[in-house]
């Protein structure tokens, strides 16, 4: 299954479906919206997003204390180039008003472009048959291509727009959905050597320059053309034939943000080299770039074809939102809406970086890279936080503001901190890359630990951190986070270690960092005593990790008494009533469980996930991925199941009914996460990589390939394991806790779960 395909219109998911069939490289996206338009009354969000573009809008608050922002940065939605509209013999081709059959839509997962289709019955009884098929190249990061092909026995005209009227979408009763709606205004449109329309247009606060250029190339060279709008924020060009035609619209778009070259420079000369190559060679390479891809990232399933499609989708999603330049990350919803304003949050980090950092590495570093660029603005928000050295990351950022109004559940998640640590440090683990531990790293882990040091206090002897919020939104403001907790020492811990691998193999390069930052020797003492003295929250009676100092104190939610209809609470509760229960948004104390196992006893694992899972409602997309990941470390076979169904349709299925405002990304990594470290069971340790693979009964297996210090492994589970070592030296490695060596092929009988459903 290398497609996501439908054969039915229906109005009430169209705008759920732009997001599914959308399409990106990591630089531009583009809604899957109809080329030949809908009704006015239909909703639609017709979007074009450009990746780190960004304006600043006004943070608004009725109190404003001090050091809150006092702007926040937002994704524009940009000049519309998808449209063209048909006429035949002048009855505009609408799929909502006029008749037709045959509708079919695709997404090719493997050559990287959609098409829909229809046969259109006019009301004079004709028929034509209309395809369109667009593609946003991963070769050409600027370029997207739309082809419409007509074939049509009367008069046609294909009227190709494009449109600097744009404004993003608003929603005043969904607090994940911004209100600021005109983001651009439109400076120019010209027509240059009478083929190129050329619009340009600019942010309102910032003046960044965003400019669109489009050329067409027309299966009939003696049509005639009719270019109109120069001048005027709405560019057309009119082609009327009859017969057959095919249309290929080539638009580029590019930004000032991150570059020297004049936008108008830079759209003409992609647009004028690339419009010489026809859509079929655009596609082949395409395909190519895409058989790359999937050669070292393809997760298979074996045996359920609807899970295949769903795994392959989430993979292909996260590749298309990534940014691959290093000085852009992944939004909470890609390039494929609107929703949280184009932020990007630790959902990068702990959700979605393990699958590029074990299968691409190469985009892995381009992310974390992108964490180290914004040092300084994380620098900055630290001292307005009052910390006198170290960093505090954006709870939610694109060029590095901190851009969280709503400190509670925004500024106050300091785990964030770790988190960017956590990431730094996997990688390091998977591929002991010290350059750019070195060049980046350890910067980062350095400034990161620093910070713990400053928000911590002794008490009794124990490291506490007071006044911060895990990641379960749904308790905020709450002492000894054990989430928070455990990645401060992790954190801390390996800050220490780096800074003695460093001292040892790469002296001047510490010595570089630490004159940068202004590290003392003494730092590291204090960042010891820290990380070995951390207090860390636990239920003797229930043998849990407690979420923080209080939340077993408070009471339990009425769950029976909630209606399926007030979730998720947080549209229906005020917050100050959900943070009086023991009611929770997402996985937490679980997910740190998941992430820093070490130490940890088997009893006390499945203890918690036993405790935390009855308060948890899973009204964040990020946590039914974790609380899967944890059933199969628990040995919950029907449940990692459930959970990771609940995981892999989350978007296809729109079950949290919000797809429409973009993907959730962060739960198509766990997606990935969910087959790699819940039913294979990998993890990475300093001490080296394990497995612990169960297959659940409905697949007859399943595969998946990783990169590893050097290596290349594949990793098949049937009713056995497989491990191949395809490139690099022997290794060794840990399955169900016993150690092999792997020199070339390893077959090991599956354990079999201890089951404890
Ligand atoms: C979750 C956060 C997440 C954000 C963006 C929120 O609903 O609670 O953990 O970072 O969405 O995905």
């Amino acid at each position: 299954m290398w497609k996501l395909e439908s054969s039915s219109l229906d109005v009430n998911v169209l705008p759920v479906e732009e997001s599914l069939y959308a399409l990106a490289n990591g630089y531009l996206g583009i809604r899957g919206c109809f080329e030949e338009g809908y009704p006015q009354e239909y909703t639609s969000i017709r979007g074009t997003y450009i990746n780190g573009f960004y304006d600043l809008i006004e943070a608004k608050y009725s109190e404003k204390l001090f050091g809150f922002p006092e702007v926040q940065e937002k994704m524009p939605n940009l000049m519309d180039a998808q449209t063209m509209e048909i006429y035949l013999d002048g009855e505009r081709v609408s799929l909502f008003n006029g008749c037709h059959t045959d509708y079919k839509r695709a997404l090719y997962f493997d050559k990287g472009y959609a098409e829909r289709s229809f046969v259109y019955r006019t009301q004079k009884g004709k028929t034509a048959t209309v395809r369109f098929r667009r593609m946003v190249s991963f070769q050409v990061k600027e370029l997207l291509l739309i082809e419409a092909e007509v074939q049509y026995d009367g008069e046609i005209r294909i009227r190709s727009i494009v449109d600097g009227n744009v404004s993003n979408y608003t929603d005043d009763f969904d607090p994940r959905v911004g209100e600021h709606a005109q983001l651009l205004d439109w400076k120019s449109s010209s027509l240059v050597d009478e083929a190129y329309m050329v619009l340009k247009a600019r942010t309102k606060k910032l003046d960044f320059e965003v400019c669109c250029g489009v050329y067409h190339r027309c299966s009939k060279p003696e049509i005639s053309v009719v270019i109109g709008g120069e001048h005027e924020p709405r560019m057309t060009a009119e082609y009327a034939t009859s017969g057959n035609i095919t249309l290929t619209k080539y638009a580029a778009y590019c930004d000032s943000r991150c570059q020297q070259e004049p936008v108008e420079h830079r759209v003409l000369k992609i647009i004028k080299e690339q419009s010489y190559i026809s859509l079929e060679d655009h596609l082949t390479d395409q395909r190519k770039y895409l058989e790359n891809f999937w050669k070292h990232s393809d997760i298979q399933i074996f045996g359920d074809d609807l899970i295949q499609q769903g795994v392959r989708f989430s993979l292909f999603q996260l590749l298309q939102s990534a940014g691959k330049d290093g000085l852009t990350n992944i939004a909470a919803k890609g390039l494929t809406g609107e929703g949280y304003e184009g932020h990007y949050f630790w959902d990068t980090e702990i959700y979605i970086l393990p699958f590029f950092q074990l299968t691409q590495p190469q985009i892995a570093e381009k992310l974390l890279t992108y964490r180290h660029s914004i040092l300084d603005q994380a620098r900055n928000e630290a001292r307005t936080l009052g910390h006198r050295r170290g960093v505090k990351y954006p709870w939610r950022t694109i060029a590095g503001r901190e851009c969280s109004t709503f400190f509670p559940a925004g500024s106050a998640q300091y785990h964030i901190n770790g988190d960017v640590a956590y990431g730094f440090i996997q990688h390091y683990l998977q591929h002991k890359n010290l350059d750019f531990i070195c060049h980046y790293g350890a910067e980062v882990v350095f400034e990161t630990a620093r910070t713990w040091l400053e928000i911590g206090h002794f008490s009794n002897g124990k490291f506490m951190i007071h006044s911060v919020t895990g990641p379960d939104e749904y308790t905020c403001i709450v002492n000894n986070n054990y989430y928070t907790n455990v990645m401060a020492r992790y954190n801390m811990e390996w800050a220490v270690k780096l800074y003695h691998i460093l001292k040892e193999e790469r002296p001047e390069a510490l010595k570089g960092i630490i004159q940068r930052i202004q590290m003392q020797e003494s730092e590291i003492d204090e960042m010891i005593s820290a990380y070995k003295n951390m207090y860390l929250p636990y239920d003797e009676q229930r043998k849990i990790h407690k979420q923080d100092d209080t939340f077993l104190d408070k009471a339990l939610w009425d769950f029976e008494g909630t209606p399926e209809d007030k979730y998720p609470l947080l549209l229906h509760y005020h917050p100050l009533t959900i943070y009086r229960y023991q009611v929770i948004k997402q996985a937490d104390t679980v997910l740190a469980h998941f992430l820093l196992e070490d130490d940890l006893e088997d009893e006390i694992i499945r203890n918690t996930f036993d405790y935390y899972e009855k308060v948890t409602t899973h009204d964040s997309s990020l946590s039914s991925c974790i609380y899967g990941i944890m059933a199969s470390r628990c040995g919950y076979c029907e449940k990692a199941y459930d959970y990771f169904m609940e995981t892999v349709r989350l978007d296809l299925d729109n079950t949290h009914g919000n797809t429409k405002d973009g993907l959730h990304v962060a739960n198509l990594g766990g997606t990935a996460l969910s087959v790699i470290f819940g039913f294979a069971g990998y993890r990475i340790k300093d001490t080296g990589i394990s497995l612990r693979p169960w297959c659940p009964e409905n697949w007859s297996g399943y595969e998946f390939k990783l990169f590893y210090r050097g290596r290349q492994l594949r990793v098949n589970v049937t009713d056995h394991l497989e491990i191949e070592l395809l490139e690099g030296e022997r290794l060794e490695i840990k399955v169900y806790d016993k150690q092999y060596g792997l020199d070339s092929l390893l077959k090991i009988p599956l354990e079999g779960m201890k089951r404890n459903d």
